[in-house]
């Protein structure tokens, strides 16, 4: 069944997503070589109870964290731990808040110091992929010309799509009908309706889309050891525009801000 919300929902939604926006930005600031992902585990688990939201992946399904933190070839569910991140990981941070009732799921993909070009390149395309991907989030058009777009951009630059783990409704509930797959053809399956809220995210690998999962069962990797990067953006159906209800412009200008400070230029 597919819960369509109202526009007092989407606006509770929209308090979860940024609520996020705003944790990804704090970790923006402080993000650097020899720190640990345990240590955004507890910024994010303080910043998330400092303003009045519970985290939802902790417990969920039995997963022992505040947020997911995948490193390099980690696609999806990576467990923050005490290993100090090296100057050329990448890191994508994923979160999860209730707040009034709504849920937020909302992920970022941060670069540490000088990756090389190849990663920098699979980074922007990735985040190029979840927007081609919005795009299409409209009233009245197939939620399979999200996937599709994606795909599409994804394969155009030689990148592997992973199958396995798909984006979803959003609500009262983290995980939702429809899932939303970032491969598919076009104008197939369910059509989209106002007030649909998805979290949409694209998880793309350097290389093949084959993944390996861990022995315990949560972290999932790529099969050849390759970087893979992930973004997820909580989106509302609008009759002729996607509505965004996480927002990416914060961390970003923290993230210039960093570029400019370690520039050799200054
Ligand atoms: N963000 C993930 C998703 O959309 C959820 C993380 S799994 C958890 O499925 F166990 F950490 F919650
Ligand atoms: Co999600």
């Amino acid at each position: 069944m597919i819960v369509y919300k109202t526009n007092e929902e989407v606006e509770l939604i929209r308090i979860s997503a940024t609520l996020i926006s705003s944790a990804l930005a704090e970790i923006a600031k402080v993000l650097k070589p020899g720190m640990t992902t345990m240590e955004l585990d507890k910024l994010a688990a303080e910043y998330i109870a400092d303003h009045g939201a519970i985290p939802s992946f902790l417990n969920y399904e039995g997963y022992p964290h505040h947020i997911c933190t995948s490193v390099n070839d980690v696609v999806v569910h990576g467990m923050p731990n005490d290993k100090p991140l090296r100057d050329g990981d990448i890191v994508t941070v994923d979160i999860g808040v209730i707040k009034n009732e709504f849920h937020g799921d909302h992920a970022y993909t941060f670069i540490l110091g000088d990756a090389p070009q190849e990663v920098i390149d699979l980074v922007r395309v990735t985040k190029e992929c979840l927007y081609e991907g919005i795009n299409h989030a409209v009233a009245d058009s197939y939620l399979s010309n999200i996937s599709s777009a994606i795909q599409r951009h994804a394969e155009n630059n030689g990148y592997g799509v992973v199958r396995e783990y798909v984006g979803h409704g959003l609500g009262r509930s983290m995980h939702e009908h429809p899932q939303v797959p970032n491969f598919g053809r076009r104008n197939e399956g369910i059509l989209m309706k106002e007030n649909l809220v998805l979290a949409i995210e694209p998880m793309i690998n350097l290389g093949t889309k084959e993944i390996k999962v861990s022995k315990d069962g949560w972290i999932i990797r790529t099969a050849d050891g390759k970087p893979s990067v992930h973004f997820e953006h909580d989106v509302c159906i609008k009759p002729g525009h996607a509505l965004i209800l996480s927002n990416y412009a914060l961390i970003e200008i923290v993230e210039k801000a960093n570029i400019n400070l370690n520039s050799t230029y200054y």
